[in-house]
């Protein structure tokens, strides 16, 4: 993955996929029950192909992952338990709910949302925009809480939008409480600099 994805510019490059596991394995210490394999091979592969980048196919990842591991000679009940975790971790709009079937699949969606809110998260989600070439931000268009997973990949709103449309409600939706409690500090950070950025939009000094 490290060779696959070094030097990715779209925010999906090989150091969001390292600090997932290693954040996956952070979490992991207050899930004694987890299976340490299943959870770093499915941190590591989570993103291996991306339907953003894959014509919207959301089964091109559990698919390639599926067969990275065949080729590695994997036995087809731990093929099965990472190819289900990587359907199961992507947001998929606001309005889609978004369980997960194992503890395994539990950290890492948790490790995966962890990377898209904070100083990180922020700093994603404007280079996703600029990748796009999105405004920063248009106070003329509202957010939006996708109820589809189709409205949510067509939209094209401004970066700022985003904070509502998904970052600003990750935390609440965290599954595991190692996971809530660093959610918790990367909010507030989140909400101050909105805050901020909101102020300095309209030219105050
Ligand atoms: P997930 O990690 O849940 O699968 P995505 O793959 O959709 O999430 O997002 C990857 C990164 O790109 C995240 O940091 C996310 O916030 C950012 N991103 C996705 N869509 C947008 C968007 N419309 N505007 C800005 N950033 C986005
Ligand atoms: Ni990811």
């Amino acid at each position: 993955m490290e060779e696959k994805f070094t030097g990715e510019g779209s925010g999906h490059d090989w150091a969001h996929i390292r600090r997932v596991w290693l954040m996956a394995r952070h979490l992991a210490q207050e899930s004694p029950a987890a299976d340490a394999e299943v959870t770093e091979l499915a941190a590591l592969l989570h993103d291996i192909a991306d339907w953003k980048f894959h014509g919207g196919d959301y089964e091109a990842g559990p698919r390639a992952a599926r067969e990275w591991l065949q080729t590695q000679g994997a036995a087809e009940a731990l093929i099965a338990r990472v190819e289900t975790i990587i359907r199961e971790v992507s947001f998929k709009g606001l309005g889609v709910a978004t369980p997960v079937s194992s503890v395994e699949a539990a950290l890492v969606q948790d490790a995966d949302r962890l990377d898209a809110i904070g100083a990180v998260g922020i700093a994603r989600a404007f280079a996703y925009g600029g990748h796009k070439g999105r405004a920063l931000h248009d106070p003329a268009v509202a957010p939006v809480a996708h109820d589809s997973f189709a409205s949510y990949q067509q939209n094209t709103a401004p970066t700022l939008n985003h904070f509502y449309e998904k970052l600003l409600h990750l935390k609440d939706r965290m599954h595991t409480a190692a996971g809530k409690a660093v959610a918790e500090q990367r909010h507030a950070y989140m909400e101050g600099f909105v805050a901020q950025f909101l102020a300095e939009w309209d030219g105050q000094a």
